[in-house]
């Protein structure tokens, strides 16, 4: 086995701001609830004509600029995403296209909802680390805002838009992705969906309004349940303490869910980052986001043990440590 890094990171959210007070003119709630319940402020929403393809461009462009890399030697394109442009073709050959990757390099999109990027990333680490392939572009990337129902106050509140891009290369004979952890229980797929080609999953008749829809009560139980667990078998499986772990970064759902895990796990809640204050949920993004924003406020610094974990419909769940050994940035972050 090979090493492999985490060598660049970039994100990207539209400049549109939708405020909790913008909310009290389209649904029944308010700041107040939302804040207390959520966490949540802000979210970002795309242009009419803005699509997850863009959003990844963008990321990438802010990477590409922030570390002086190249995107011409990538052989891998992995795309977390919900919301694609189009059911096909993938996001990833879109963005193979735009940023001139090579027409040798492979390009997929995966599915796995809020965990996408922590799959992804699993994924490229995979890639790279059996010498398969050496350059691997993982973006989480979702434009959310396309299938919220703004007369639903249950979701519209939650979501958001926004990309986040990381560069995995060989990194010498160190592996800096310390262990992980996937798992997925599809007798909840009920819980979180938009439909597709079917309208019922597990006998349970879905509703086929093209929008996001969500049982939160479910999905919370269910995650403030199945993170704590499965970030002890990250922890296992790394052969690592969690005292050890410098930054937690769950899924930015809800703070009000971040709290209790971080309690069962006796983690301290300041050293949990997250995206969700000013960014909404944004699905497969949040995390990237969260790993984003620590390191743009100087938070976080290489050398450091993070611990990724991502949640959500499906249901699904990935959890990775690892241990980050950027390169360093040459220019600055493109202002969100
Ligand atoms: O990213 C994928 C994974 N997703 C998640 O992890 C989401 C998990 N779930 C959640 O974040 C929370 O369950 C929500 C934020 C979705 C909802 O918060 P909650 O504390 O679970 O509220 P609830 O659904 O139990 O509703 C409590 C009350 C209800 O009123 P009654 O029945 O008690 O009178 C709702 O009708 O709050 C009401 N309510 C609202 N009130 C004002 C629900 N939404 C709103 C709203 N404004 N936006």
């Amino acid at each position: 086995m090979k090493g492999a890094r985490i060598t660049a990171i970039g994100s990207y959210v539209p400049s549109r701001r939708l405020t909790n007070t913008d909310l009290e003119q389209m649904v029944d709630t308010n700041d107040e609830w939302i804040v207390q319940r959520t966490g949540i402020r802000e979210r970002r929403i795309s242009r009419a004509d803005e699509y997850t393809s863009d959003l990844c461009a963008a990321a990438v462009q802010d990477l590409m600029k922030r570390y002086g890399k190249s995107v011409q030697d990538v052989d891998m394109v992995l795309v977390a995403t919900s919301t694609p442009d189009f059911s096909f073709p993938s996001v990833a050959a879109i963005v193979q296209n735009r940023l001139g990757i090579p027409l040798t390099s492979g390009a997929i999109d995966m599915s796995a909802a809020c965990a996408g990027f922590v799959y992804a990333l699993h994924t490229a680490h995979a890639l790279v680390s059996s010498g398969l392939h050496h350059k691997v572009l993982v973006i989480g990337a979702d434009a959310l805002s396309k299938i919220t129902d703004y007369t639903d106050r249950s979701t519209s509140i939650l979501f958001g838009d926004g990309a986040g891009a990381v560069l995995v290369e060989s990194g010498g004979d160190k592996d800096h992705f310390l262990g992980g952890n996937l798992g997925s229980d599809g007798s909840g797929a009920q819980h979180v969906y938009r439909t597709g080609l079917a309208d019922k999953v597990n006998g349970v008749e879905l509703a086929a309004t093209g929008m996001l829809v969500q049982n939160g009560r479910e999905v919370f139980k269910w995650a403030v349940r199945t993170v704590p667990q499965g970030v002890q078998q990250v922890l296992q499986n790394a052969g690592a303490e969690l005292a050890e772990v410098d930054w937690f970064i769950p899924h930015s759902a809800n703070l009000r869910m971040i709290e209790p895990i971080c309690e069962r796990l006796n983690y301290p809640f300041e050293q949990a980052l997250y995206s969700l204050e000013y960014f909404g949920n944004t699905s497969a993004a949040s995390i990237p986001l969260a790993l984003d924003l620590g390191i743009r406020e100087g938070k976080v610094q290489n050398g450091q043990r993070i611990l990724l974990y991502g949640f959500g419909a499906g249901l699904t769940h990935a959890g990775q440590l690892v241990s980050l050994s950027l390169d360093p940035q040459v220019g600055a972050p493109t202002p969100y």
